[in-house]
């Protein structure tokens, strides 16, 4: 198949009732992973890097992204996640992404909405899906394992989702429901009433950010209630770090080669689990 816009993959998610797992990758061993487990289960999946793999000073790796996305044998997206300014976004775009996300969750809403557009104009002149998000999802990526708390008075409220779905028409929105980026403390509590009235007012996808951490429950009630993107990394990360360690100690002998296949396999594990849990349907059906 090949390299496709995350709009193809999440048009089709939404008009048949499926969330597609959009996963975060920093090397070439989650990489494979991920492409190896949507391989297998002939589903489309959403690869995401992060703004340093666009900086400039990692074209070997967005060149090797590239190339294994548009050999793969399912649709993928290669999305960059969480750019915080317009230039990342474009830096992303010329690197190869298929689909960048402008972050500006932090900004005064109408600041958010302006540089959303902007992105929105040059990417669509490109044939480039934009994600943008509405509300703040807390926790920050690169602290994932200190533990977070979704903070209520953050949370997407329907007035502001459609007010900014109009001023921008993004192609998909990023919504605050209950769920924190990296490990939580305590446990999640998510407003699903928040999101079916968001969903109700909105004519694109809805993603989740901070996927990991919920129960297979969580994830497929979530998926009934319209999340057709689950943003996901901490978990996939944590398992393959467990593996490795348990490796460790119960092995006498072994050379560097053996640890990168056993994080390869738990990552994939991860992977595979999640695609069948958010009902990602092949790409047959
Ligand atoms: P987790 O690391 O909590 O799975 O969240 C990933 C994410 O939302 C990336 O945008």
């Amino acid at each position: 198949m090949s390299l496709v816009t995350m709009k193809e993959i999440l048009d089709t998610a939404k008009e048949k009732n499926y969330a597609v797992g959009a996963f975060d990758t920093m090397d070439t061993v989650t990489t494979e992973a991920i492409l190896n487990a949507a391989e297998e289960k002939h589903t489309p999946v959403i690869l995401m890097v992060v703004p340093p793999s666009v900086s400039g000073k990692n074209d070997v790796f967005m060149n090797y992204l590239t190339e294994r996305c548009r050999k793969s044998s399912v649709p993928v997206a290669l999305h960059l996640d969480h750019a915080p300014t317009f230039e990342d976004c474009m830096r992303g775009i010329s690197c190869g992404c298929t689909s960048v996300m402008f972050d500006g969750s932090s900004l005064p809403f109408e600041e958010n909405a302006a540089i959303t557009k902007r992105v929105i104009e040059a990417a669509h002149a490109c044939g480039i899906t934009v994600e943008a998000e509405i509300g703040h999802v807390a926790g920050h990526e690169g602290n994932m394992l200190d533990g977070n708390v979704a903070d209520p008075s953050c949370y997407t409220t329907v007035e502001e989702a459609v007010k900014f779905y109009e001023k921008t028409n993004v192609d998909c929105l990023a919504v605050a429901i209950g769920t924190v980026h990296g490990v939580y403390k305590g446990t999640p509590n998510i407003d699903y009433k928040r999101l079916d009235e968001i969903k109700a007012q909105l004519p694109v996808p809805i993603v989740l950010h901070g996927g990991s951490g919920l129960t297979d429950d969580d994830y497929k009630k979530l998926v009934e209630h319209g999340i057709n993107k689950i943003n996901f990394f901490t978990a996939m990360s944590l398992a393959g770090a467990e593996a490795v360690k348990k490796f460790v100690k119960e092995t006498a002998k072994f050379q560097g080669t053996d640890i990168i296949t056993v994080l390869e396999k738990a990552e994939k594990e991860v992977v595979r689990h999640h695609i069948e849990v958010f009902g990602t349907l092949p790409v047959s059906c």
